[in-house]
């Protein structure tokens, strides 16, 4: 049975179309089939619609708050019959009630550092922490995500990264970006191996 895929994003999409990729190529054996987003200008819609994926944005003010937009999301993935869902670059807190109305559906999310390292930070800040604090690796991770908890829940995957002499937060996000694109895939890939065991 092929996976089916819900992506929600906020921004500019890398890691929704490292999964647009791979479920093209053939090598998840998945389909993206709802991408949301918690604002309009995501140029991550773009990408789901060149791929004919059909993609919303849920804005707060359009839809009486935070969260009544991220309970209509819900619903629309509800709606679209996922299996999973990928946080992948989803800017916001989820309220409790999204994830009720996903029931059992899993909903994993991307983080741009070996957690629990780095917690709670976003975009370059993560980068800038991880220079800041002299560690000589850092890395990404894709982890469970769960009611009241950020950057928190079960493993999933986790890729290294070196921290280069001469680094500084933008050269480290990009050579991060890039292995998160990697384990995006690996982490869906581990849903769709169970998945087609059933
Ligand atoms: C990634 O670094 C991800 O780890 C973090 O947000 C960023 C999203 O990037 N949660 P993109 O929109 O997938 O390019």
């Amino acid at each position: 049975m092929t996976l089916r895929v819900g992506v929600c994003v906020s921004g500019r999409g890398t890691n929704l179309q490292a999964l647009l990729d791979a479920c093209r190529d053939g090598r998840l054996d998945a389909r993206v089939v709802y991408v949301g987003a918690s604002r309009t200008s995501a140029p991550a819609l773009e990408r789901a619609k060149a791929a004919g994926v059909p993609a919303e944005a849920f804005r707060p003010a359009a839809n009486g708050g935070r969260d009544g937009a991220q309970l209509l999301m819900a619903s629309r993935l509800v709606a679209a019959d996922v299996d999973l869902v990928v946080l992948a670059g989803y800017d916001r807190i989820l309220c409790d009630e999204f994830f009720t109305r996903l029931g059992d559906v899993p909903i994993i999310n991307i983080h741009p550092a070996l957690l629990p390292a780095f917690a709670g930070l976003n975009g370059l800040n993560v980068h800038e922490a991880v220079l800041a604090a002299g560690v000589r690796e850092t890395g990404c991770t894709v982890h469970r995500a769960h009611p009241g908890q950020v950057d928190a829940g079960e493993i999933l995957v986790q890729h290294r990264v070196p921290v280069l002499p001469g680094d500084d937060a933008e050269s480290l996000a990009a050579r991060v970006l890039a292995a998160e694109h990697l384990a995006i895939v690996d982490a869906v890939a581990q849903f769709a191996r169970s998945a087609a065991a059933v």
